[in-house]
C-alpha cells in the first residue's frame, strides 16, 4: 500500500547521489566482518518458501500445464514462472491479487515444521519476479494489502521465527519485475533500456529493500540473478550492497546479487538451483533445492524427491562446509502440501537421532570412498570423526589412524576397526544395511 510519497522522493535523491547522505554512505563498509556469517555456517539446514499469486494457478492455466512445449518458452516446471512461460496476459495475471486469500495461513505451524525438521533458518519470497509483495509495502500497491486477505504475511512469520529461534531472510527479486513498467523481463521479452531499468531500480527495487530491512530486520537477503545478461552492473550491485549495509549491520547478502560477478563483499555464495559443488569453496555457501521439480506449488508435478535423497544432499553439503536450503511451496490457501510435510518430518526424525554428526561439525578434510561423507567435531570427550554411509558396503577404509571405539550413532552397535599403517579399515556388519537410510558412524580421531 502506497503511503509515503515524500520519503521516497528523498530516497531517490539519496541514491542518485546528490544529498548529504552520500557522506554517510561512503563511510559504510561494503564488507561485513566475517564473524557475522558464523551463524550461517553453523546453520547447515534451512527452509526456502516460494509463495505468491502464482500459487493460485498451481502450474496450470487455461487448460495448459507446465511444462508445455506448445509455448515457445513453456518448457519449464517452475510454477512461479507461469506468467511468461504459459503467456498469461498481464491483466489476467495481476488480477489474481483479487483472489489471493490465504485464510488457512498459520505461520506458527510453518515455523514449527521447519524447526522440527532440524532447520535453523527460513527464507521466504517477499517478492518474486512477478513483482507482488507479500508485505504491506508503502512503495507499491501491488501487494498483499490489495487482496481479499488484506493483512501483511511477512510480519507474523517474522514473529514466529523469533518465537522459535530461527533466523529469517527474504528472497527479493531485485532485477526481474514483470509488473513494474520498467522492471526487467525474461530474456525472450523486451530488453529494458538502461534508463528505464534505472527508474525501476530507484523507484521500486532499492526502496523496497530498504523497507524490508527497516520493517523486519532480516538476517539475510536473497537476491536472484543467474547466468543471463542482467542489468545488474558492478555499480548497481555495490549500490544495493551499500544500501543493505547502511540500514543493517548484520544482514547477510547472497552471491546471486550478481551471479556472474558477485565481488568480494557478499557474505555467502549461492549455488545454481539443485546443484552441488564437488570441491570446497572459499566462502560460506548453500544449495537452494526443490522437493518437487517446481519451487512454487505445482499441483501436477508428482516428482517428489524421497527424504533419503534429500538427506544425502544435506550431508554431502555438510561434509563440504555448505548449507542446504530446502524449498517448500505452500498452497494458495496457506497450507503446506502433505507430501512436503511428510518429508520434512522424516528428515527431522533422522536428524533427531543423527544430528550430532551435522550440527556443530566441520568438514573432515579426509578423502572418502564413493558413497561415504564425513565430518569432524571437537567435543569435551575428544575429536570425533563421523562417517555417513549412504549405500551398503562391506568395509570402509579411512585415511587416518583411528583410536578407541567406533560405533553406530543410532543404535550404539560397535563396529570393528583394523589400523594398517596410516589407514584404518572399518568392517561393516551386514545387518547395518537392512535399513536403507543413511547410517552414521562415530569414531575417534
Ligand atoms: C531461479 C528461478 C526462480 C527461483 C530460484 C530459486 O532463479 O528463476 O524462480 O526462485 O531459482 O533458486
Amino acid at each position: 500500500m502506497r503511503k509515503l510519497v515524500i520519503p521516497l522522493l528523498l530516497l531517490g535523491l539519496i541514491f542518485t547521489g546528490c544529498s548529504d547522505k552520500q557522506i554517510t554512505q561512503r563511510e559504510v563498509s561494503l564488507k561485513l566482518p566475517e564473524e557475522k556469517s558464523e551463524w550461517f555456517k553453523e546453520a547447515k539446514f534451512g527452509m526456502f518458501i516460494h509463495w505468491g499469486l502464482y500459487s493460485i494457478l498451481e502450474g496450470s492455466y487455461n487448460g495448459h500445464t507446465m511444462p508445455d512445449t506448445s509455448f515457445a518458452n513453456g518448457n519449464s516446471w517452475y510454477a512461479e514462472w507461469i506468467k511468461p512461460r504459459l503467456e498469461v496476459p498481464d491483466d489476467v495475471y495481476n488480477a489474481l491479487a483479487g483472489q489471493f486469500n490465504p485464510v488457512n495461513y498459520d505461520p506458527d505451524s510453518w515455523v514449527r515444521e521447519a524447526k522440527n525438521a532440524g532447520m535453523k533458518y527460513l527464507v521466504i519470497t517477499s517478492k518474486h519476479h512477478d513483482g507482488f509483495a507479500l508485505w504491506d509495502s508503502e512503495v507499491s500497491d501491488f501487494d498483499i494489502m490489495n487482496t481479499p486477505y488484506g493483512k501483511d504475511l511477512i510480519a507474523p512469520l517474522v514473529e514466529a521465527c523469533k518465537k522459535y529461534g530461527l533466523k529469517y531472510g527474504f528472497y527479493y527479486s531485485h532485477w526481474q519485475d514483470w509488473e513494474d513498467p520498467d522492471g526487467a523481463l525474461p530474456r525472450w521479452c523486451e530488453w529494458r533500456d538502461d534508463e528505464a531499468f534505472e527508474r525501476y531500480w530507484q523507484r521500486k527495487s532499492l526502496p523496497q529493500v530498504q523497507e524490508l530491512i527497516e520493517k523486519f530486520d532480516p538476517d539475510l537477503l536473497w537476491f536472484d540473478t543467474w547466468d543471463w545478461k542482467t542489468h545488474i552492473t558492478p555499480e548497481r550491485r555495490d549500490e544495493l550492497i551499500r544500501l543493505v549495509r547502511t540500514y543493517s549491520d548484520k544482514c547477510l547478502i547472497n552471491g546471486r546479487i550478481c551471479y556472474e560477478n558477485p565481488g568480494d563483499n557478499i557474505d555467502f555464495l549461492e549455488m545454481h538451483d539443485n546443484s552441488y559443488p564437488k570441491e570446497m569453496l572459499s566462502k560460506p555457501w548453500q544449495t537452494p533445492a526443490t522437493m518437487q521439480n517446481s519451487w512454487a506449488y505445482h499441483g501436477k508435478d508428482y516428482n517428489w524427491k524421497p527424504a533419503s535423497r534429500m538427506l544425502r544432499y544435506l550431508v554431502n553439503n555438510t561434509s563440504m562446509g555448505g548449507n542446504y536450503l530446502l524449498n517448500v511451496g505452500p498452497k494458495a490457501d496457506g497450507t503446506l502440501p502433505a507430501p512436503a510435510v511428510r518429508r520434512l518430518r522424516e528428515m527431522g526424525a533422522w536428524l533427531d537421532v543423527n544430528g550430532e554428526a551435522v550440527f556443530g561439525s566441520e568438514p573432515s578434510g579426509l578423502a572418502m570412498p564413493d558413497g561415504v561423507y564425513s565430518t569432524r567435531k571437537e567435543t569435551s570427550e575428544g575429536k570425533n570423526l563421523y562417517l555417513f554411509l549412504t549405500r551398503p558396503m562391506a568395509s570402509v577404509t579411512v585415511p587416518a589412524v583411528l583410536s578407541g571405539e567406533c560405533k553406530v550413532v543410532e543404535t550404539g552397535q560397535p563396529v570393528e576397526m583394523t589400523v594398517v599403517e596410516d589407514e584404518t579399515e572399518i568392517t561393516l556388519p551386514e545387518n547395518l544395511f537392512k535399513d536403507d537410510s543413511i547410517i552414521v558412524l562415530k569414531c575417534r580421531l
